[in-house]
């Protein structure tokens, strides 16, 4: 039996520019707008008013690279939060768990200052500060988002398994994320989301 012919792919190079938002060499790119991200927030008054003065420019964006596909790649990208909220709440991502949630991910604080809120499915539950140079390991079978806590852009660099994929429809059955992050003075308070009802995975097809 022969080997399969193994042929590398040529190393990529990216550079990162935080305050512009943009990760250079990147080849993929997704927004989202505040009209997407209607049910995130807890106040719906709050989210409406927001709606009615809407610039349209987008609430977060993340730009990507993927080279490889299959379990040996990486997807890195950078993920950029405008400053903002909603309400009591802090403008933030979506989150997910990962589609193949035994995937992990690496996130490093490029600019601004925010948190990644995570929980596991059996009830732990965490909330780590991000700054410029500080990097959060996200094991897998955490759903996890970022929250943008600052008055500046939050901007992190990420890179997870190519083939990890994003469940975000299971912070929505739960009623979102047992912790919420929200205005408290000029800083953040972190309290129990009373909405939240647990996680439950769908059985998959
Ligand atoms: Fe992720």
């Amino acid at each position: 039996m022969t080997e399969p012919e193994v042929r590398p792919v040529p190393p990529v190079t990216l550079t990162l520019r935080p305050e512009e938002g943009r990760l250079e060499g990147s080849n993929g790119r997704y927004e989202k707008f505040l009209p997407d991200l209607e049910g995130l927030y807890r106040d719906p008054d709050a989210y409406a008013h927001r709606l009615s003065t809407d610039d349209g420019s987008p609430v977060y964006w993340v730009e990507t690279t993927q080279t490889e596909d299959g379990p040996g790649g990486l997807i890195t990208g950078i993920s950029v939060l405008e400053p903002g909220t909603v309400g009591q709440e802090y403008a933030m991502t979506r989150g997910h768990l990962h589609a193949v949630s035994d995937r992990s991910e690496l996130y490093v604080g490029l600019s601004g200052r925010g948190v990644m809120v995570l929980d596991t499915l059996d009830g732990q539950s965490h909330v780590i500060e991000v700054t410029p140079g500080k990097a959060v390991y996200v094991p897998g079978h955490w759903v996890h988002r970022s929250v943008n806590v600052g008055d500046e852009r939050f901007a992190t660099l990420f890179t997870y398994a190519a083939d990890a994929g994003q469940d975000y429809a299971i912070i929505e059955r739960a009623g979102g994320m047992r912790s919420l992050v929200e205005v408290d003075g000029g800083g953040y308070r972190v309290r129990e989301n009373p909405d939240h009802r647990g996680y439950q995975l769908l059985p998959r097809p």
